[in-house]
């Protein structure tokens, strides 16, 4: 820290170039990569015309550079673009469900702003939520959590950033099995540490395997990001396989663990959904759980994710909070509360639906020529191995593959290579069944056309 001093703008001494010309002020900075352009808001001094305008360069963090934008927004946009062109454009790239938010948090959200509810709330959310969480984890998880051991931040995409903030430091390494959820690698990025990628495949059920954990450790791990089930696989982990990954981890006392069980509830396996935490009660200690509103109720706009883990890490995770977005909304965290004390069958009903689809659709998508998908254990996504595909077409990649069909047929996709998993495509079902009808004709004149 040093403190600031007044000092006329013409006599910087970090290497920032002063320039002004006709009233408009900017600055250039050394080693600039970019450039842009300095437009001032106010008309004192009087705004310049066009032609006076004076480029100024931009030098970026060399943190934003190490990231990159999310694909699966990429995708979207894309054919969000196409569409609005007027080309007749399916689109199974969304990432969230195709269903309305309950009315009963719906209208929570309403009588908040009617009430009053408007203002800033404790940073890690109210107690009436936390108390709402607490109890959500006991009933449905098994796990035993006080206020103190929770957070709700703006979406479970902020609590995994908080994790990664709080916990990594330079020279950290953080595992994440691939094919992974398209921020992982980013988010630890951006704490300025390391991303370990174990990759999986379609013969082990895209999971990752104790020997592959066991190898995959050094001394600079620090943490594990794991998804079940999983965004972009739908694959989920067994309490079996959980144990048999703990055992692995109870060895490695340093290694902290972030579960991502945002798809909790769009589930249909065999035996119910469990978590890590739950199944071994000897790393609840250095376990986060995570979890949120924004897929189980369709509630991805209202930015309420939550997680809970041991108090210090907590703490932690709400200061970085607190000195960035503080509370998610108010609005929201009411809303939040009413679905998770409300009625579930809403919860019950979607899942249902979604299940219709998988067993219809998935089923389908195997059947097409040089496509390769399992069944899913939850969540709305088909991820498909097209590298069959990809060699009867001719195609150089997954991106190629999205490219010449969304061309061609009008059908967006997202590519694997964007979750850490080339030469496969998502295709997400969080769609009507007649989207989905349409989708396989166009994939299946596509696969023909070779
Ligand atoms: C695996 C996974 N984790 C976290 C998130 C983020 O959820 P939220 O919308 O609550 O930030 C997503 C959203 O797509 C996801 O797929």
């Amino acid at each position: 820290m040093r403190k600031a001093c007044v000092q006329p703008l013409d006599e910087r001494s970090d290497g920032s170039r002063l320039i002004a010309r006709g009233g408009v002020l900017g600055m250039q900075t050394k080693g600039s990569h970019g450039f842009g352009y300095y437009k001032p808001r106010t008309s004192f001094p009087p705004a310049p015309k066009q032609a006076e305008y004076i480029a100024v360069s931009i030098q970026l963090s060399r943190r934003v550079q190490r990231v990159k934008p999310s694909p699966t927004m990429a995708a979207t946009a894309r054919a969000a673009r196409l569409k609005a062109e007027g080309r007749d454009i399916i689109s199974l790239t969304a990432g969230e469900p195709d269903f309305a938010t309950p009315t009963e948090a719906a209208e929570a959200g309403i009588a908040a702003i009617r009430d009053g509810a408007t203002r800033y709330t404790d940073v890690g959310g109210t107690t009436e939520l936390k108390q709402a969480i607490c109890d959500k984890f006991a009933a449905d998880n098994h796990l035993h959590y006080n206020r103190a051991q929770i957070l709700v931040s703006c979406g479970a995409k902020q609590t995994l950033f908080n994790l990664c903030m709080a916990v990594l430091d330079p020279g950290d390494e953080a595992i994440i099995p691939a094919p992974y959820w398209v921020s992982y690698p980013d988010m630890v990025r951006l704490a300025d540490a390391t991303p370990v990628i174990v990759d999986t495949t379609i013969e082990t059920g895209y999971k990752l395997t104790p020997r592959q954990l066991a190898a995959a450790i050094t001394p600079a791990t620090r943490l594990l990001l794991i998804n079940s089930p999983c965004n972009p696989t739908g694959a989920a982990y067994s309490r079996l396989e959980w144990q048999q990954l703990g055992e692995v981890l109870a060895a490695h006392p340093r290694v902290l663990i972030g579960t991502d069980d945002i798809y909790e509830k769009i589930w249909w396996a065999d035996e119910p959904f469990s978590t890590l935490a739950e199944v071994c009660p000897a790393l609840y200690e250095r376990t986060i759980t995570i979890n949120g509103v924004s897929k189980s109720h369709a509630m991805t706009g209202w930015r309420i994710g939550y997680c809970g883990g041991p108090a210090e890490i907590i703490t932690a995770m709400a200061t970085i909070q607190g000195q960035s977005t503080s509370n998610p909304s108010s609005v929201s965290q009411r809303a939040a509360l009413a679905a998770l004390r409300g009625d579930q069958r809403c919860v019950a009903d979607m899942n249902a639906e979604y299940q219709r689809r998988h067993d219809f659709f998935i089923p389908a998508l195997a059947a097409l020529p040089g496509f390769e998908c399992r069944r899913a254990e939850g969540s709305f996504y088909a991820f498909v191995r097209i590298t069959g595909a990809l060699q009867r077409l001719g195609l150089a990649d997954d991106q190629a593959f999205c490219d010449r069909l969304l061309e061609t047929e009008g059908l967006a996709l997202v590519p694997g290579s964007g979750f850490g998993a080339p030469g496969h495509v998502r295709l997400s079902f969080a769609t009507s069944r007649a989207q989905l009808e349409a989708a396989l004709e166009r994939l299946g004149r596509f696969l023909r056309s070779a």
